[in-house]
């Protein structure tokens, strides 16, 4: 790629509103199988190609701007997937966070990962520590990884961590409010999205972020995660720029 094309890839398009991008950008990084079979591959392939595809849709965050990035890599219910794939995702996460961890310190990306951590390969868990420990005081990007992540079971781990302190007098139960809510979910201290990326074309969440995304803009493409580009990445902030965020108000 020659100087002038890059340096002109990391400015913000010039149609795009600096003012008014997304603070948080959710994206469900789906069809990477589909992906690899029209391709002639076999599934893994596709995920591999995935890695790719977040790496350059992180530097994009980082380039135009945005500053909290959280992408759904592995949901609670993808272990029922058979093992060899499993297995292969949580190899690919490992060592993928191993061969990554120097960039994203250079680049100040702080990378946080959401889910049932506990649940997962300990070697992972070890690097998923390392590389939280080491970017913790990150500014840049505020990159999340939801592994072993389901919505219902977050909102449930914080249901049980407050019941407890209920149980136990540290809070009244009148004080149970939206804010004391988020404080005891994993996303603690990320605001909620503003936009949610679904590629591949399935109009669901798949128990993605169930509290977050109450009033995010939903944006799904066709196009598969792997092919997911810059290009593709400017066409959701554009919708997302045409949407009217209403918050069940009505303009006067
Ligand atoms: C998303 O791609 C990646 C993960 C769920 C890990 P898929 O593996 O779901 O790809 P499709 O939906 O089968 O094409
Ligand atoms: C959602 O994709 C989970 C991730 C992207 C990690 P799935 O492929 O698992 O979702 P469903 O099965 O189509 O709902
Ligand atoms: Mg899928």
């Amino acid at each position: 790629m020659t100087v002038s094309k890059s340096v002109l890839l990391k400015q913000l398009p010039t149609d795009l509103d600096r003012d008014r991008l997304p603070n948080h950008v959710a994206v469900i990084m789906d069809g990477n199988g589909r992906w690899a079979k029209r391709q002639g591959l076999q599934r893994i392939m596709g995920h591999r190609r995935g890695v790719d595809t977040l790496k350059n849709i992180l530097r994009c965050c980082k380039d135009w701007g945005i500053s909290a990035l959280t992408a759904y890599a592995f949901s609670t219910e993808n272990w029922g997937r058979p093992s060899e794939e499993v297995e292969f995702l949580m190899m690919l996460f490992e060592r993928v966070l191993r061969r990554e961890l120097a960039e994203m310190i250079e680049e100040d990306v702080r990378i946080r990962f959401v889910g049932n951590l506990a649940g997962l390969p300990q070697s992972l868990q070890a690097e998923i520590e390392r590389s939280m420990t080491a970017t913790k005081d990150n500014r840049s990007v505020q990159f999340t990884i939801a592994t072993n992540y389901g919505g219902r079971q977050e909102i449930l781990h914080a249901c049980r961590a407050i019941a407890t302190q209920v149980q136990q007098g540290k809070i009244d139960p009148e004080r149970v409010d939206e804010e004391l809510f988020e404080r005891h979910l994993y996303t603690k201290g990320l605001p909620s999205p503003d936009l949610l990326i679904r590629t591949s074309g399935e109009m669901r969440i798949s128990n993605f972020l169930l509290w977050q995304l109450a009033y995010a803009e939903i944006y799904v493409t066709q196009t598969a995660w792997p092919d997911f580009d810059r290009e593709e990445f400017h066409a959701a902030l554009r919708a997302y720029q045409n949407r009217d965020r209403r918050f069940g108000k009505v303009k006067v």
